[in-house]
């Protein structure tokens, strides 16, 4: 069981030694809180209600089943959501846990606030759980978010986002937060992963329902290079397909790798198998917002395998002058150690 260690203030007393003990006394000690249809807590919002807003760290143990609620993460410390697999939760494919919403901008909220999980402060963590905007379901617009992110520090580990227009909103505003998606699902059609976040997406598939843009992201200046965290989204060694479900659609050369949302859009897709979704050109536009200028727009491929691949379009590729391919050292840029720096919090 794990036993949850208060901050001992005493320790601020003596001196940086203790002080080292202290924090590793923290970083260990993690309360847990259990939410269960059955059980005390029914809902994550009335077990959230339960935990502290100071900096401890705390772990929201969630049984099988579907939470209709909205959630917005705002405390203080670190958080974890965890959602319980029958054995080894190795693969999105083992959850048994689902946070589900129904709600458009139509309903005249903001794109976040339509969200079924808002996530505002740093270091949140969920493990194996499905994220659905129910919309979605509907195969149309307008714009309805599964998950949105504002913050630092941000993980999600085999976890399923679900939507169909904007289904997860990557860095809301200009505030650039470092965000890590590892073996998940993200399915949807228009603009599907889209903001001014710092996001890497490794091992991941990205599966389209509709036509559209697979990304739209937002990156806002181009004069980063000195910026500890830079704006831009990694694509390293995913799979870029159709879903299971496309309402039907043939979408064979109807989805886009990205639009720009702003001028200086940054996306990377590196070591990713593209299958037959991806238009010949590769990369999409987006006029009314960037009016026509793209040279600052930063969309590059490297090794990538598939039909949708620059190597099997090199023609249709090359006439988009915004994108091009890295070399092997440009591309070690993108690693996700260089890219992020520190990868502790990962
Ligand atoms: C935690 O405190 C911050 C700062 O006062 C506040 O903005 C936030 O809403 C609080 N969150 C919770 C869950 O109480
Ligand atoms: C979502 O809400 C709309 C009404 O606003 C409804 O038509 C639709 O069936 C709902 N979808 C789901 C999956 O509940
Ligand atoms: C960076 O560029 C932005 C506009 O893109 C500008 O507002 C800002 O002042 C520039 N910062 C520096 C340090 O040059
Ligand atoms: C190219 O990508 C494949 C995965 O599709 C990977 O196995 C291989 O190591 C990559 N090659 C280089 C040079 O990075
Ligand atoms: C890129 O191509 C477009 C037409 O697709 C053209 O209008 C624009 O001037 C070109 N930009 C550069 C920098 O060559």
């Amino acid at each position: 069981m794990y036993i949850h260690i208060h901050r001992n203030t005493m320790f601020a007393r003596f001196g940086i030694l203790l002080t080292i003990i202290n924090i590793a006394l923290q970083v260990e000690s993690v309360s847990i809180v259990s939410v269960s249809p059955s059980g005390t807590h029914k809902t994550i919002a009335s077990a959230l209600a339960t935990i502290p807003n100071d900096s401890s760290a705390w772990e929201v143990d969630i049984a099988p089943g579907t939470y209709v609620e909205q959630i917005s993460i705002t405390r203080a410390g670190p958080i974890t959501f965890r959602g319980q697999t029958n054995g080894t939760p190795s693969s999105y494919l083992d959850n048994l846990v689902t946070l589900a919403w129904n709600q458009t901008t139509a309903s005249g909220v903001s794109d976040e606030a339509t969200s079924a999980l808002m996530v505002n402060t740093a270091q949140f963590k969920a493990y194996n759980i499905n994220f659905k905007q129910l919309w979605g379901s509907k195969f149309a617009g307008p714009q309805a978010v599964a998950v949105s992110i504002n913050a630092d520090k941000v993980g999600f580990y085999q976890s399923y986002f679900f939507g169909y227009q904007d289904t997860l909103f990557a860095g809301v505003h200009s505030t650039i937060g470092r965000q890590y998606f590892k073996g998940c699902y993200i399915v949807g059609a228009v603009d599907y992963i889209f903001g001014s976040a710092s996001a890497y997406f490794d091992s991941c598939t990205i599966a389209s329902n509709g036509p559209g843009h697979l990304t739209a992201q937002k990156r806002t200046k181009s004069n980063d290079s000195s910026d500890a965290i830079k704006s831009g989204y990694i694509f390293n060694n995913c799979r870029v397909v159709a879903d299971s479900n496309t309402n039907g659609v043939n979408l064979k050369a109807k989805v886009d790798l990205g639009r720009p949302w702003s001028p200086y859009a940054r996306v990377v897709y590196m070591n990713t198998y593209m299958s037959d979704i991806i238009t010949p050109a590769g990369w999409g536009s987006w006029y009314s917002v960037t009016l026509g200028d793209y040279s600052n727009v930063q969309y590059y491929e490297y090794n990538n395998t598939g039909p949708g691949s620059w190597s099997q379009n090199a023609a249709a590729r090359a006439s988009v002058n915004y994108t091009r391919q890295l070399t092997a050292s440009e591309a070690s840029a993108y690693s996700l150690k260089t890219w992020f720096g520190d990868v502790s919090w990962i």
